[in-house]
Formats: C-alpha cells, sequence, structure tokens
C-alpha cells in the first residue's frame, strides 16, 4: 500500500506523520509514478514551520523534487510510456511512495542518471542552472561569493562555477565543510565561524569586491553580503535558512548602485522549454562526470523528520534523500 509523509499544521519535525493512501488512478494528461527516490529540500522546511504560507491541503505531504518509474498512464497520455524513467520538481506533494502528476512537469531520465542522483540534484540543480545563467549571468573570468558552500546547492555550484572558469569564494561553517567545499570546484573557502567573511572576501580579491554575490542565508548574511560587492555588483538572495532578511532598505544599493533579485525555481520552470533545456543540460553535465552528485545523507521515506532534524541543525552536507 502506499504510504505519505504528512504534516497536518506548522511545527517542529516532531508534526510530519506517515499515512497510509489509496492507489490514485492518474486522470487526463497524468500519470502515476512510483518514486524510486525524493529530495530533502530547506524548502520542506520552510513549509513546514510555517515560514512559507501553508498551502490549500489539510495533511500536506511536503517534498518538491522526486524521482521514479511510471506505472500507469491516463486516457489521453502519449508522450511517456509504462516503465519510463522520470524526474520533476514542483513545490510540495513529493513525500509520498507513488504519486499521480501532470506530465507537462516530467522530464525522462538518461539510462546513467539514478533515481536517487536525479532526487538528490533535480531541483538543487536547476537551481544552480538558473542562479548562474538566469539571476545573475556569470562570465568566465569573473569572481563570486557563494555562502552555503558545502550545502546541496552549495556543492552543485561550485563545480558547475569551476567548469565555467569563474572564481568562487565560497563560506561554510567548520574545516570539515570548508576542506569538502574545496574538493568541489571552490577556489577560496572562508570558515564563517572563525573568520569575518567581508574582512576575507576583501582580502581575497585585494579590495576589489565580487561581481555577485548568492546568498541563501538571509537574516545573518545579507547587510554584510552586500558589503563584498564591487560598484554595480550583484545581489542575488534566494533563501533565508537563518532567518528573512530585516533591516534591509533599497537606500543600502546606492552604495555601489547595486543591483538585488530575490529569485524562485518554480518561476522558471514554470516555462517548459526551460525545464527542458536546463535538466537536459543538467544530467548531461552529471553523465559527463562535470558535476558529481553528493548523496550524503540517505533515510528511509518513513524517518523524513529525521531528515528534517539534520538539515535544520546544519548537520549535512551535499544532499539528502528518501527512499520510499
Ligand atoms: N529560491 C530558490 O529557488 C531556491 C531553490 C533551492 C534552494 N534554495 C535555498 O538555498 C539554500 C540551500 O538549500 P539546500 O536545500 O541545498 O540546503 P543546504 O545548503 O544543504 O543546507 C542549508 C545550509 O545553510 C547553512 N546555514 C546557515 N545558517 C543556517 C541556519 N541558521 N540554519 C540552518 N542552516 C544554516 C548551513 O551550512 P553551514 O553549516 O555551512 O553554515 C546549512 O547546512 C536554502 O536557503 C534554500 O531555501 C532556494
Amino acid at each position: 500500500m502506499p504510504i505519505a509523509i504528512v504534516a497536518s499544521q506548522t511545527g517542529g519535525p516532531d508534526v510530519l506523520r506517515q499515512i497510509d493512501l489509496s492507489t490514485p488512478t492518474p486522470a487526463a494528461g497524468e500519470v502515476l509514478v512510483r518514486h524510486g527516490a525524493i529530495g530533502v529540500n530547506f524548502h520542506d522546511i520552510y513549509v513546514r514551520s510555517g515560514l512559507y504560507p501553508w498551502p490549500v491541503e489539510r495533511d500536506l505531504a511536503l517534498g518538491s523534487e522526486a524521482a521514479g518509474e511510471v506505472i500507469a498512464l491516463g486516457a489521453d497520455v502519449t508522450d511517456f510510456a509504462v516503465g519510463d524513467r522520470v524526474a520533476y520538481t514542483i513545490p510540495n506533494g513529493a513525500y509520498v511512495s507513488e504519486r499521480v502528476i501532470e506530465t507537462r512537469h516530467l522530464v525522462k531520465l538518461p539510462d546513467a542518471v539514478g533515481y536517487d542522483v536525479a532526487a538528490a540534484s533535480m531541483l538543487k540543480g536547476l537551481t544552480a542552472h538558473y542562479l548562474l545563467h538566469r539571476s545573475f549571468s556569470v562570465q568566465k573570468g569573473q569572481t563570486v561569493l557563494f555562502h552555503a558552500a558545502a550545502g546541496g546547492v552549495g556543492l552543485i555550484a561550485g563545480q558547475w562555477l569551476a567548469a565555467m572558469g569563474v572564481t568562487a569564494i565560497g563560506t561554510a561553517g567548520g574545516p570539515e565543510k570548508c576542506a569538502l567545499a574545496n574538493q568541489h570546484g571552490y577556489t577560496h573557502m572562508i570558515d564563517y565561524k572563525s573568520e569575518d567573511f567581508v574582512a576575507r572576501v576583501a582580502e581575497i580579491t585585494g579590495g576589489a569586491g565580487v561581481d555577485a554575490v548568492y546568498d541563501s542565508i538571509g537574516n545573518d548574511t545579507i547587510s554584510g553580503s552586500l558589503k563584498c560587492l564591487k560598484t554595480f555588483g550583484t545581489l542575488v538572495n534566494f533563501g533565508q535558512s537563518s532567518g528573512p532578511a530585516t533591516g534591509f532598505k533599497l537606500s543600502d544599493l546606492a552604495v555601489g548602485s547595486f543591483t538585488v533579485t530575490r529569485p524562485v525555481l518554480f518561476h522558471f520552470t514554470a516555462d517548459r522549454s526551460y525545464l527542458e533545456t536546463a535538466s537536459a543540460t543538467l544530467f548531461e553535465m552529471v553523465e559527463n562526470g562535470t558535476l558529481k552528485i553528493n548523496i550524503n545523507q540517505s533515510y528511509d521515506l518513513a524517518d523524513a523528520a529525521d531528515a528534517h532534524r539534520a538539515l535544520e541543525a546544519r548537520q549535512t552536507t551535499g544532499s539528502t534523500v528518501l527512499i520510499p
């Protein structure tokens, strides 16, 4: 019998509980997918904790990326077949062993990309894609600062930046995380637990500053991140693991005629042609070895609450997956 890990209210990891599901039937335009692996993301924590608005469902299955096998087709589905290996990233609903999903959200997986790798990289890898190619179109020879460099998005982004010929400065908490990020594309790592990242960026860049800062930490880092930019630099704030930034004023940008943007992956992937092109690029880079996807934590789906505890407590590196 299929299962789901759901929450019926916001709160800590303990609000997650397991329920049984009856096997869903796909309607027109949908297929039934049996999940092989499900990705865990900080987004899941924002929803569970109430930082993001609670969607309409009473028993909400969290989870926004997964991969698996198509096991049944809706009436008019011709572009997918039973047995196809697929992956997707859409907001919520992925902490289930089987789900129906509209085919417009699915991409087919190359044979060489396993379900665990796809579930560990679809959301995080497409995020790296739009951050580097759309939010700030970083160019060979430029220098950027990327916070949470040893995390899920961070390890993918470091390798991507290195492949593009960009000098990446990363931050992470502790020497082990810094060493790991150094092995994944970051030229310079700053351990923010023992070093002032603003002073270190000034030192590394000879006072020039960086072309862009990719900041997913939010409250603890935004003001420092702005101080790291060169004139006309860009701040990309794409998350708030330390809480939403407070005290930020538009006039703060006048210091260096800065640009700031606050992007969300799902706005990019809503465009089917972007989804297809970016995911093809991502999986090609995984297949040809440019990107190594680090699945450093794996849990049974039933133990999703433990995965949340570890991610929130900053005990993880790279990607975390749940196995149904
Ligand atoms: N906007 C978008 O489209 C989008 C898409 C994907 C991800 N994101 C964001 O990107 C960030 C990374 O996501 P991820 O899933 O790959 O997570 P992750 O980077 O694997 O984990 C978050 C990391 O943030 C650091 N951190 C700093 N302050 C923290 C705090 N107060 N609490 C917890 N962690 C803190 C920790 O690394 P250290 O120990 O090194 O400090 C932690 O390991 C998240 O903020 C997420 O929301 C945004």
